[in-house]
């Protein structure tokens, strides 16, 4: 069994679906604290007191706006003032909104880029000072498909955040594998969460026709994944992209 004893967590998007999921997985798996980050206050205090409730350790919710340097930094300040340390940090959050080419416009792909990619950027450097004084850390991004293949129904710019996610991944586990810090990505197929139900019916049923497992992910199958990513199981994994699609890349 795996079990990341102790440890603190950092999942931001951590309100709903993978997010979520990642954080429940987390504590299952002996985490003695996690910090939920999320843009939607209501959702993200709900989350917090249902898993401690559930689990019996304790969740901080944060209303962060992950593109917001000032917020990411008080989350990561408030992540020290409560659990004294910070040693994996899941990079989640995104938005994928369905618009085409024609309406594509300056500003909503600044937005998406912004969420996607600058997000991340901002909570790796938030906690990375942390993670090198301490000689030890575990950072995920969550990317997508689509890095690989263009986004697919949403916005031109998901795609690109996504391949851009990597790109960041890479230098990460680069740069700061001599101060005991992992660095790696997974690009989920299509999955069971707010997002993924947020194409239509119509695609998500075609999709899943086209799955060879004939079935989308569940979100807590790809937390499984994080999981892994995080844990002393994977200690020489790093700069890797591990798709876990159920071989929907392979159609
Ligand atoms: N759902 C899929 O089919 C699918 C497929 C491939 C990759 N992904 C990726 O998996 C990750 C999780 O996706 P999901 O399906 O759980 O999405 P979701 O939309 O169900 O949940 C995303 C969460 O991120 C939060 N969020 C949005 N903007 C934010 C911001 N600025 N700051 C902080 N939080 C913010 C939302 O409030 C929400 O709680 C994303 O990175 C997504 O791109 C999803």
């Amino acid at each position: 069994m795996i079990t990341i004893d102790g440890k603190v967590a950092i999942v931001t998007g951590g309100a709903k679906g993978l997010g979520r999921a990642t954080a429940e997985r987390l504590i299952q798996a002996g985490s003695s604290g996690v910090v939920v980050a999320d843009v939607c206050a209501e959702e993200v205090r709900k989350a917090a007191g249902e898993i401690t409730n559930t689990y019996g350790v304790e969740v901080l919710p944060c209303c962060t706006d992950v593109s917001d340097q000032t917020q990411v930094e008080a989350m990561a300040k408030a992540a020290l003032d409560k659990f004294g340390r910070i040693d994996i940090l899941v990079n989640n959050a995104s938005i994928c909104p369905v618009v085409s080419w024609e309406d594509a416009t300056l500003e909503n792909w600044n937005k998406i880029l912004s969420v996607n990619l600058t997000g991340m950027y901002l909570c790796t450097r938030a906690v990375i000072p942390h993670l090198k004084s301490r000689g030890n850390g575990r950072i995920v991004y969550v990317s997508s498909p689509s890095a690989y293949i263009g986004s697919v129904v949403a916005h031109v710019a998901y795609g690109v955040s996504k391949a851009g996610i990597i790109a960041l991944m890479k230098f990460v586990a680069k740069n700061f594998a001599g101060d005991g810090i992992l660095a790696n990505a997974i690009l989920p197929g299509p999955m069971d969460t707010p997002m993924g139900h947020s194409f239509g019916e119509e695609l998500w049923k075609a999709w899943e026709q086209k799955a060879p497992l004939k079935r989308h992910a569940s979100a807590s199958e790809i937390a499984d994944s994080i999981l892994f990513l995080v844990s002393d199981q994977s200690s020489y994994i790093t700069g890797h992209v591990l798709w876990v699609d159920g071989g929907y890349s392979l159609t």
